[in-house]
């Protein structure tokens, strides 16, 4: 498939909806020596950690390339830009503003501004300061508090400029991928740790949004979560109630306390010794309005019982049609997911911030064809049409991400971006993906004109 299609009529094409792409500051930016060190610079070093032994050293090269970047942003007709702040790049090690650091943020910001580009900024997308890390990182209750003081001083500074703030990208995969099985930054393994990381990292958020809310009254204010809808392998009873469990140690665990103030009930399953601490009054803070709910979705995973006495599910290897990077392609979970989630919970507005797809392209004759990719989104958007259209409530979309970039684990060697990117040269090329946004895009600007 070559072009993106939706028709006229489309609740993605009216006026309100908006469309972004997004990025995430240690994967893309480079020039580490402007920063203080972060979590994952010493994770790239361990050996074996990063599929392709590579770092974040120099990635895009945003911070010298930016402007460029910030055309290609106009050339895709997008209205939004979603982007993370580096706290080691903007805090110094006493928790002051680093000006510096700040100033590169705010050229940028003011340049999408200019631009009209709504700007959608994460405070926190997994580079947490190393020196931090040094004092338990996420399993140190005062990480929190220190995110407070850095979410405080940078939405002080940064104000209305910025069109909606996240507090947190993905908690569970700082807290279950980087503390519980240990295959992101920082490595480190077991289930008490990833659940205490995971339950600091909700009571930072609760911290953070009080505070965000008095400096940027106008500012919409939330956090963005990444879900991956949970499939029973079967329907024998034994296999549907793993599925239970896991939907809600996996994604739930993230999204009930923030909603409705507690964990989900497979807490009560685990062994006291694995139950975070929670202090007496954490549960309300974390529970704060949220202006919106940003929601990430890639694929599915299925599920059945566990097979021994320690595991709550036995997790399935990815089937059917699958990216690059060896995720099912499975668009109808998007849609599930947003009906299942407006039926139990009371949903603020919600943005997907991320949707995208890896695939195996190839530069030829300076034209990337990944007509697979835009395949790939042309059913993702049908999916959250279908979704709008049964009445969730769905305010804008980001595609992930607007250009080729560091993947955590997977190093250099997953693409997922609109725009190839050459990291020798670090030339830029627009896929045919997005030239097929662009195309939309400025079908849908027509339209509203
Ligand atoms: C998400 C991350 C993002 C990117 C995509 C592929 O989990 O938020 O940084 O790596 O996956």
């Amino acid at each position: 498939m070559k072009n993106l299609q939706l028709s006229p009529s489309s609740p993605l094409m009216q006026r309100d909806f908006i469309f972004g792409v997004a990025t995430s500051s240690f994967q893309i930016e480079g020039d580490i020596d402007g920063r203080l060190p972060c979590i994952w610079d010493t994770f790239c070093q361990r050996p074996g950690a990063i599929e392709d032994a590579s770092n974040g050293e120099v990635a895009c090269e945003h911070v010298a390339r930016w402007e460029q970047d910030v055309e290609l942003l106009q050339q895709l007709n997008v209205s939004a830009y979603r982007l993370s702040i580096s706290w080691p790049r903007v805090m110094t090690q006493e928790g002051e503003i680093n000006e510096s650091g700040l100033h590169f943020y705010q050229q940028l910001i003011a340049q999408l501004n200019r631009l009209n580009i709504q700007v959608f900024v994460t405070l926190y997308h997994w580079d947490l300061p190393q020196y931090l890390e040094e004092q338990g990182g996420w399993l140190n209750r005062d990480t929190a508090y220190a995110f407070a003081n850095y979410a405080a001083k940078v939405t002080e500074r940064l104000g209305d400029k910025v069109a909606a703030y996240a507090t947190f990208n993905e908690p569970f995969c700082s807290a279950y991928l980087g503390y519980e099985i240990g295959v992101h930054a920082p490595g480190k393994t077991g289930r008490a740790s990833g659940r205490q990381a995971a339950h600091h990292i909700l009571l930072a958020h609760g911290l953070a949004m009080p505070i965000i809310r008095k400096n940027c009254p106008n500012v919409q204010a939330g956090i963005v979560l990444n879900f991956t809808p949970c499939y029973p392998k079967s329907d024998n009873p034994e296999d549907v109630q793993a599925t239970t469990l896991a939907d809600e140690y996996i994604n739930l665990w993230y999204l009930q306390p923030l909603l409705e103030g507690t964990y989900p009930d497979v807490f009560e399953r685990l062994p006291e010794s694995d139950k975070p601490v929670i202090y007496e009054g954490d549960m309300a803070i974390i529970q704060q309005p949220l202006d919106y709910l940003g929601v990430n979705f890639y694929t599915r995973l299925h599920y059945s019982a566990a097979t021994d006495s320690n595991s709550l599910y036995t997790e399935h290897e990815h089937q059917g049609p699958k990216t690059a990077i060896g995720w099912e392609i499975y668009p109808d979970a998007l849609r599930e997911l947003f009906i299942r989630l407006a039926q139990r919970f009371d949903l603020p507005p919600i943005y997907i911030t991320e949707n995208g797809a890896a695939m195996a392209d190839q530069l030829e004759g300076g034209q990337v064809m990944d007509t697979d990719r835009v395949a790939y989104f042309q059913s993702h958007l049908e999916a959250l049409e279908a979704a709008m259209l049964a009445g969730v409530e769905v305010k804008g979309y980001f595609a992930w991400s607007l250009m080729d970039n560091f993947e955590w684990a997977e190093g250099y060697t997953q693409r997922f971006g609109l725009v190839y990117v050459d990291f020798q040269s670090q030339q830029r090329t627009l896929k045919q993906s997005a030239l097929a946004w662009q195309a939309l895009l400025q079908q849908k600007r027509e339209l509203n004109q």
